[in-house]
């Protein structure tokens, strides 16, 4: 199992965000973005027009998070100017099958992403819509949380459906993701990364992304 490391670019200088991404393109697999709307969390960051200018700017695959309350109108946009994945939250979608649908077809992976106080159970049956479960293990809306252990059982979970065969998927950590709590996730089935703090807040971001994805491959089941 390929497992993906995907800085996170709230933690980055937002004055200079293509240097940034630029800053970890030879060592990432993917570069998470995380739109903020002030609604469905209670802070506010970037939007379309700053991804498809980052798009320019890096050849990393964009893995957007939508930490919005209006996917249905947003998600397909981003698939559509070109980001790898498009995750939405569960919590804000009436109909999150139908915007998976809309990614794909924008060709994008959908994602679906659950807070951390959201079960998996009721979402079992549409997983098979997507390509990526998002499982934060903070409170969506801001860097520097710590990582809730807690949270690890539906990766747990999610893990064994894809062991049995059931379905396809990546299984996303994100939130509070450094060298220490990497092993934990990696250790009950995460294969996709997010780390804000943990890289751009080293001294050398590059070499932090490659110490990470070293740290989960030393625990991570086949
Ligand atoms: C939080 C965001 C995360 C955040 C992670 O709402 O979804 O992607 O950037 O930052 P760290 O790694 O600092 O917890
Ligand atoms: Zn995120």
């Amino acid at each position: 199992m390929d497992l993906l490391v995907a800085p996170s670019i709230l933690a980055a200088d937002f004055a200079c965000l293509g240097d940034e991404a630029r800053r970890v393109q030879d060592t990432a697999d993917w570069l998470h973005v995380d739109m903020m709307d002030n609604h469905f969390v209670p802070n506010l960051t970037i939007g379309l027009p700053v991804v498809k200018a980052l798009l320019t700017a890096t050849t990393l695959p964009l893995d957007c998070h939508l930490m919005i309350a209006d996917p249905k109108r947003w998600a397909p946009p981003y698939a559509e100017a070109g980001a790898h994945n498009v995750s939405i939250h569960a919590e804000a979608a009436d109909d999150p099958v139908s915007i998976a649908r809309d990614i794909r077809a924008a060709g994008g992976l959908a994602g679906l992403a659950i807070k951390p106080g959201t079960s998996l159970e009721p979402y079992l049956d549409i997983l098979r819509a997507f390509d990526t479960l998002l499982v934060m293990t903070v409170e969506p809306g801001f860097g520097g949380q710590s990582f809730i252990a807690d949270v690890l059982p539906k990766v747990r979970a999610a893990r064994s459906l894809v062991q049995t065969g059931h379905l396809k998927l990546h299984i996303e950590v994100d939130g509070g993701v450094d060298l220490d709590t990497i092993t934990q996730a990696a250790e009950a089935g995460a294969d996709v990364f997010v780390a804000g703090s943990s890289v751009y807040g080293a001294d050398d971001p590059a070499k932090a992304v490659t110490a990470l994805r070293e740290r989960a491959a030393g625990v991570a089941a086949d």
